[in-house]
């Protein structure tokens, strides 16, 4: 999605013009997700047989909204999964990324069903379930897994309740709004011992993995410093002054807001552009910083901690009074305990630099390596070196339909192995601290230091956003 997004005009009206092109981009979607391999790669054949019903993982989708573009077609594309329920508080409505995108629980129900219908033999199926309250979704004794696609302020919220009631877990990047809810998320993984999948796919990016193997066996010498790149914002949202306007019919605003704070309604407020208000989200410090950060954290070999150190580096804040509160501008540095430098601010297009003693090496979110010198990027990586896990071991191509694929097929296999995924849920939760803490030094605009085993900083401010009170009735 987000390279399309860069294409497009910075804030397309809002029009109740209805879609044309949705159902056909997305059949395309699936379509072209099954021109790619799956085989499970934990499943001896024999176990799914013909992948009969009673084999088949049943998933529920929470969240039916922008990303769910590509989170259902990346499940649908498996045989061996069944998607039974969709859940969305909103029934069908406008207002998302493009104008004419349709979206939310009944699109996503017949997209579900449409899907299965083809396979049917009689052409007609309609048995995906919809559902406004997710509670309903998880108590389901039926459903294995879950997709959790909803704004950030949501995932915890949902991804514990869906533990609690026995379901795995795929939950959208970044893990957690904040660092409270990350760890109450980690535990409960492990006291229900769920399988969890953090929705980072670019670990399941060919060219990703392979930069990061190149780091990892010391080609570019000794790192002293990484850079990781942010999207600017895609809409600049209604300044001071701003008016709120009328709920949509079928869209359910006071479980939107769930555990935020009472806000009154506005379009840029719920659909995709909560990403840019502090209530839902932490801006692209932490959206993009989610990603780009995270191929800091795999180089580095970082996973499981954090730096020490964060200070701001002038970033930038909507005026006062704005609907969007969020930084535009992300400007961080951070010191890892070894002394290396993480920078991450604001660019055109979201990346990962590592800087060594040898050369230097970016790669971007399409899993394209640039290096210096040039050849340092055709090092062949030896047998007896680092190789990082491979999501998908056959495939070797950069290419984003198959990556985010790929990143589900990982977790399928996990569900049946029972293993930990590709990006379990503690990795989700050291890089969503990183991009926190550093959005934490943006809103003080200061430094401070980081005890990444205590959690906890001698700077009483930073400790006291470590988490955010929840309105009632909701408690983690
Ligand atoms: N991995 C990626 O590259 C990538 C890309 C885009 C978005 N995302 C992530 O996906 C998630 C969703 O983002 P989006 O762009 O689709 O947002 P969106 O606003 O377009 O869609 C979210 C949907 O969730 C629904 N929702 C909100 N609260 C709910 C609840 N309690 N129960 C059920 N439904 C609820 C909303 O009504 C909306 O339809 C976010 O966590 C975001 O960071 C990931």
């Amino acid at each position: 999605m987000h390279a399309r997004n860069r294409a497009t005009p910075r804030r397309p009206a809002i029009t109740t013009r209805p879609a044309a092109t949705t159902r056909r981009r997305f059949l395309k979607t699936v379509a072209a997700a099954a021109g790619a391999c799956y085989a499970p790669a934990f499943v001896p054949a024999g176990v799914l047989g013909a992948n009969a019903p009673s084999n088949r993982i049943t998933v529920g989708l929470i969240g039916c909204g922008h990303q769910s573009q590509r989170i259902v077609p990346s499940f649908l594309v498996h045989d061996d999964v069944q998607m039974v329920a969709v859940c969305d508080v909103n029934r069908q409505g406008y207002g998302y990324y493009y104008p004419d995108q349709l979206l939310g629980r009944e699109t996503a129900r017949r997209w579900v069903n449409e899907h299965y219908a083809e396979k049917a033999p009689g052409g007609k199926f309609q048995g995906c379930d919809a559902y406004n309250d997710f509670r309903e979704l998880v108590a389901r004794r039926d459903i294995d897994a879950v997709a959790i696609v909803v704004p950030d302020h949501w995932h915890a919220l949902v991804a514990v309740a869906a533990m609690r009631a026995g379901k795995d877990v795929y939950c959208e990047k970044p893990l957690a709004l904040t660092i409270r809810q990350g760890r109450c998320m980690v535990e409960a993984v492990r006291e229900h011992k769920r399988v969890f999948q953090t929705g980072a796919q670019f670990r399941s990016c060919p060219g990703v993995r392979r930069a990061c193997e190149l780091v990892r066996n010391g080609r570019l010498g000794e790192i002293r410093r990484v850079r990781t790149w942010v999207d600017a914002n895609s809409f600049e949202g209604p300044g001071p002054g701003w008016k709120p306007m009328p709920v949509p019919d079928g869209f359910d605003y006071d479980f939107w807001l769930g555990p935020a704070p009472e806000a009154p309604y506005h379009v840029e407020r719920c659909f995709h552009r909560w990403r840019y208000i502090l209530d839902y989200s932490n801006g692209q410090t932490v959206n993009f910083g989610a990603h780009t950060n995270d191929v800091a954290q795999w180089g580095l070999g970082m996973d499981g901690t954090t730096p020490v150190e964060f200070e701001d580096m002038g970033a930038e804040f909507p005026p006062k009074g704005s609907l969007f509160t969020a930084a535009t501008k992300t400007a961080f540095r951070a010191r890892y305990a070894g002394g290396v430098e993480l920078i991450c601010e604001t660019r055109k297009s979201s990346a990962t630099k590592f800087e060594g003693t040898e050369g230097r090496l970016e790669v971007n979110l399409g899993g394209s390596i640039k290096s210096f010198p040039e050849h340092l990027k055709d090092s062949v990586i030896g047998a007896d070196e680092i190789h990082l896990p491979r999501s998908n071991p056959a495939r070797e191509e950069n290419v984003r339909k198959h990556i985010d694929a790929d990143h589900v097929r990982n977790f399928l296999d996990a569900v049946k192995s029972r293993q930990d995924p590709i990006e379990p849920v503690e990795v989700g939760f050291s890089t969503a601290s990183l991009c926190l803490l550093g959005n934490m030094a943006q809103i003080l605009k200061r430094k401070f230091t980081w005890d990444p085993v205590a959690r906890r900083s001698p700077d009483e401010d930073v400790n006291r956003m470590l988490s955010r009170p929840m309105r009632q009735p909701w408690v983690l």
